[in-house]
């Protein structure tokens, strides 16, 4: 639990347009910020942020809510967890009653993310220090490594000799423990630990917000293995990290690309030329969850594959894992006998850009590889026809599964029928959550009214003291109905962002879209609205109570109880009278204000 005046303080110190602006660009677009929403795939932008209100919502998918409510969805964090991370952003200390594992592991993880930049520092000093450093800078200078870069990456070394990451641990009093379950060091048994890493390049990984998660290093001469990475830790999650990104992050945003290439060196070297874009996969082919992951920053994903022929397997690959993150890909191809990095040394930053600038739609590429490999008779389209299928069932979104096959029936020339199949039975999803706005009809009256709540608050006061006010929305919406009168009853006011904060994170975007919505509404106009909506409301619960009053005396008469049949029909008639009042009171005042 966080005191609520300590999440009020973050709410009021936080600005929602820079922390989603940590994840996504955000572009300026009259009163509030637009972007491509994180939460589902699109290509126009419908992702709103509105930074005087303190709330985001898209108009795609129906995501929103407080700025806690954006992390919680985009770093799956539970709402404390998400208060936190905004506080030590902000410099605002959260102290809350933790579960004592929750804590640990909270500290745990702290305690490893410093192990891992102690190391980081240790191997840079050692690359620059007097010893066998030496070496391993002459390699850097001889791959064309400029100091300016080997900083930017933080690039160092793990000395082949000397007591080397171990001892210095020790000396420093360091966990070694630790240091072995972060993957830096060998446990040899009997308290001796050993060196995982010497004789190599050490190239930090860190994750987006530059915090240090694993390590890669590179052999000076021919040894084995070439690259050595840290194992799967509780930080380091391969299939799900790409190297590079903290330094790239910016450009990515600025050019509204990512290049996504192999290698370490690759990354480095296109930084140098000034590509600053480019970020690796650690030795494992592209996942889903990589593609996911960059599509937070950018939907402009392009594949740099070798030229040969296992890049271009790869290329075909890695439609599917596009398609299976829900993006659309583009793949660019090198020449047969150049890797990124030596081809940005061959032609320059022109000569990359230029070849990027030709890259080709892995749709495209795809259906000619399949082409190529299966052949233009009717057997071969069949096959095709499967393998398409197989691929089109993994397509979550209905227009973009559309796309697709009217593409395979233009480029291969199939026939429709072949491919409509796996839609047809249903195996295509729809796309991720439903819009808020196919919320049923019947609950109009209750958006408009807690709508009108949420951006005119000083008129909860016409409401509230109405003792009817119980029951008057539809349960869906008590909860939402509470908390904003709550809110009003405490601080006679309501923020939108502390009421959405209070509730989960479907009503919370239910409160977002109600905040922004409409907001070009008059006050004089919106207390006419009021006036109407709760009259409808009271209608609408005064008619229920009414048709239920018959129903209950229908039933005592024909069980001959004519006590009760007696109290419900008194009961019937205050509600008839009370229907009455309310018509003429909405006729009276009507006619005040003509
Ligand atoms: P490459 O073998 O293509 O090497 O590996 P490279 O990047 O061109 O390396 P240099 O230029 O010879 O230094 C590409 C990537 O595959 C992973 C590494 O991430 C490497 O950057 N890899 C490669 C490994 O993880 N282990 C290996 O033994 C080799
Ligand atoms: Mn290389």
């Amino acid at each position: 639990m966080i005191p609520d005046e300590t999440i009020s303080r973050i709410r009021d110190r936080a600005s929602i347009v820079e922390v989603v602006s940590d994840y996504l660009t955000l572009k300026k677009a009259g009163r509030n910020y637009m972007g491509l929403c994180p939460f589902h795939s699109e290509k126009t932008p419908s992702f709103t942020v509105n930074e005087e209100k303190g709330i985001f919502r898209c108009f795609g998918c129906g995501a929103g809510g407080s700025v806690f409510h954006f992390l919680m969805q985009y770093d799956h964090l539970t709402f404390p967890e998400a208060v936190e991370r905004i506080g030590k952003r902000y410099g605002i200390e959260v102290e809350r009653l933790q579960s004592p594992g929750a804590k640990r592991s909270a500290e745990e993880k702290e305690t490893l993310y410093r192990l891992n930049e102690r190391a980081a520092a240790y191997f840079q000093e050692t690359l620059y220090g007097p010893g066998e450093g030496r070496h391993a800078l002459e390699y850097l200078r001889k791959r064309g490594v400029d100091e300016r870069t080997a900083r930017r990456f933080y690039v160092g070394y793990a000395p082949q000799s000397g007591p080397g990451l171990a001892g210095y641990f020790k000396k420093q009093g360091l966990s070694l423990k630790d240091a072995v379950r972060v993957g830096l060091v060998s446990d040899r048994g009997g308290e001796r630990y050993g060196e995982k890493f010497f004789g190599r390049v050490m190239f930090p990984i860190a994750d987006a917000g530059g915090k240090i998660v694993g390590f890669g290093g590179r052999v000076l001469d021919q040894g084995m293995p070439k690259y050595l990475n840290s194992s799967e830790t509780p930080l380091f999650r391969k299939h799900a990290t790409v190297y590079g990104l903290f330094q790239a992050k910016e450009s990515i945003r600025e050019k509204d690309r990512v290049i996504v290439v192999e290698g370490y060196l690759d990354v480095i070297a296109l930084a140098q030329f000034g590509i600053g874009d480019a970020v690796a996969t650690l030795g494992t082919a592209l996942t889903p969850d990589h593609v996911r992951m960059l599509g937070r920053y950018t939907k402009n994903i392009v594949a740099l594959f070798d030229g040969d022929n296992a890049g271009r397997k790869a290329a075909a690959r890695s439609f599917e894992i596009f398609v299976e993150a829900g993006l659309m890909g583009r793949g660019a191809f090198l020449p047969k006998e150049h890797d990124p990095d030596s081809f940005v040394r061959a032609y320059g930053k022109e000569g990359l850009e230029k070849l990027l600038g030709e890259a080709i739609p892995l749709a495209d590429y795809y259906f000619t590889w399949l082409e190529e490999g299966y052949g233009r008779s009717l057997e071969g389209k069949s096959r095709i026809a499967q393998e398409i299928n197989r691929v089109l069932a993994k397509v979550r979104n209905p227009f973009e599964a559309d796309l697709l096959v009217r593409r395979a029936v233009d480029q291969l020339n199939i026939r429709e029928a072949l491919l409509r199949a796996p839609l047809a039975q249903g195996e295509v999803r729809p796309a991720a959550s439903r819009p808020v706005e196919s919320g049923p009809a019947r609950d109009a009256a209750e958006r408009s009214l807690i709508g009108l709540m949420l951006r005119f608050p000083a008129m909860i006061e016409r409401i509230e003291p109405d003792a009817e006010i119980d029951g008057l929305v539809g349960p869906e919406w008590t909860d939402i109905f509470n908390a904003i009168v709550s809110e009003w009853k405490e601080r006679r006011d309501v923020d939108g962002a502390m009421v959405a904060a209070k509730l989960s994170p479907e009503r919370a975007a239910e409160v977002a879209a109600l905040t922004l919505e409409g907001e070009a509404v008059e006050e004089a106009e919106a207390a006419k609205m009021l006036g109407d909506v709760v009259a409808h409301l009271q209608r609408r619960r005064l008619r229920g109570l009414e048709r239920d009053l018959r129903r209950a005396i229908r039933i005592a008469e024909e069980k001959k109880d004519e006590k009760t049949k007696k109290e419900r029909m008194l009961e019937w008639q205050e509600v008839v009278r009370r229907e009455r009042q309310l018509m003429r009171q909405r006729s009276a005042s009507r006619n005040e204000t003509q």
